[in-house]
């Protein structure tokens, strides 16, 4: 029966206004939340549009100085860079990767020289932007060999810390590489350099924009179903982790971001180590074409970054994160 007292509690009232609604907050995002990742090209003065990524470029070196001012100026604490190699830099070993004048090495120097320590930056180490046939490591009798590959991740990993980055984030997903790269970077005096470890990769069909916009879609024929880890696994996300932190990661990442929010729950409930998340090309993709054609509102970003925080991440590397960080402002 419905007496004067229905509803005994009301939840509404404290959403009432925005005032009220601010100060109940639980979660909150920040522009120090954001990664900003670069698309690299050869090339001067190059702004060169990604077709599958409405919004996104590669960008010459010679332009990265606006960028990194802009990105600074928006309180963004980190940048990740990728790089479009040529194909006539490519081939099947990624001997590129050792090239120290190649895009990313050339590009970390730049900013490095410009900006010093007003910047972080991140670099991957695997070898599938520099492969002709687009997978992250040596192949073996086309199987992608994990002890064979090592000691040419060591060096990229070297040579990337000699350049001046920041964070050095493994991201081929195979075994054993946190502990030999930590080894040798300290062994080299790369103490103070960070890891990341792209801990738990999934091999995700949300990819396919990114490799396009480095060029490794074409090249790459079969899938990293033996490398990267399977979408309908959970538990070994925790494995993967575990070995990581006990190798001497700094930083774990969990990849893609949106349909893996269950993960990175676990994990940062798991383990109490900054876990990132990567709101990859097709999310990116997805939500930006889904606002083209308003179909939704431009605010699903920032729900869409929120939902991370939510779920327990540090830090998120985002497509969207220039344009919204001057959003949020702070
Ligand atoms: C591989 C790498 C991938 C991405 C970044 N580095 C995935 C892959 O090709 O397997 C994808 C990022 C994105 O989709 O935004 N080292």
């Amino acid at each position: 029966m419905i007496t004067g007292k229905y509803p005994s509690l009301r939840l509404r009232r404290t959403r009432k206004y925005n005032w009220s609604r601010r100060l109940v907050q639980e979660n909150n995002l920040s522009c120090n939340d954001l990664i900003y990742p670069i698309f690299l090209i050869d090339g001067k003065n190059k702004k060169q549009p990604i077709k599958s990524m409405p919004g996104v470029h590669r960008y010459s070196i010679d332009r990265l100085g606006i960028i990194i001012n802009n990105v600074i100026k928006h309180k963004i604490p980190m940048v990740a860079l990728f790089p479009s190699t040529p194909n006539s830099k490519k081939d099947k070993f990624g001997l590129e990767a050792l090239n120290e004048n190649n895009l990313v090495c050339r590009a970390i120097r730049f900013i490095k020289k410009r900006f010093k320590n007003n910047i972080g930056i991140m670099s991957d180490v695997a070898l599938d932007p520099y492969t002709t046939h687009g997978h992250d490591g040596l192949l073996k009798k086309n199987y992608v060999a994990n002890d064979e590959t090592i000691d040419i991740l060591i060096k990229q990993s070297l040579l990337q810390a000699q350049m001046g980055c920041d964070v050095i984030a493994p991201s081929d997903m195979m075994d054993g590489r946190i502990g030999k790269i930590r080894k040798s970077l300290d062994k080299n005096k790369f103490h103070d350099v960070q890891i990341l470890s792209y801990a738990v990769k999934y091999a995700s069909n949300f990819y396919g924009p990114f490799r396009d916009a480095v060029g490794s879609k074409k090249s790459l024929k079969s899938d990293k179903k033996n490398y990267q880890m399977d979408f309908s696994n959970k538990n070994e996300s925790l494995r993967e982790v575990a070995l990581d932190i006990k190798e001497g990661a700094d930083m774990v990442m969990v990849k893609p971001g949106l349909p893996y929010l269950d993960i990175i729950q676990r994990i940062k409930e798991n383990f109490k180590i900054p876990v990132l998340a990567y709101q990859v090309s097709g999310e990116y993709s997805l939500i930006k074409n889904g606002i083209n054609n308003k179909l939704i509102n431009e605010d699903a970003i920032i729900e869409s970054l929120m939902s991370f925080k939510r779920a327990g991440a540090s830090a998120i590397v985002s497509y969207f994160a220039l344009e919204i960080s001057k959003k949020i402002k702070s």
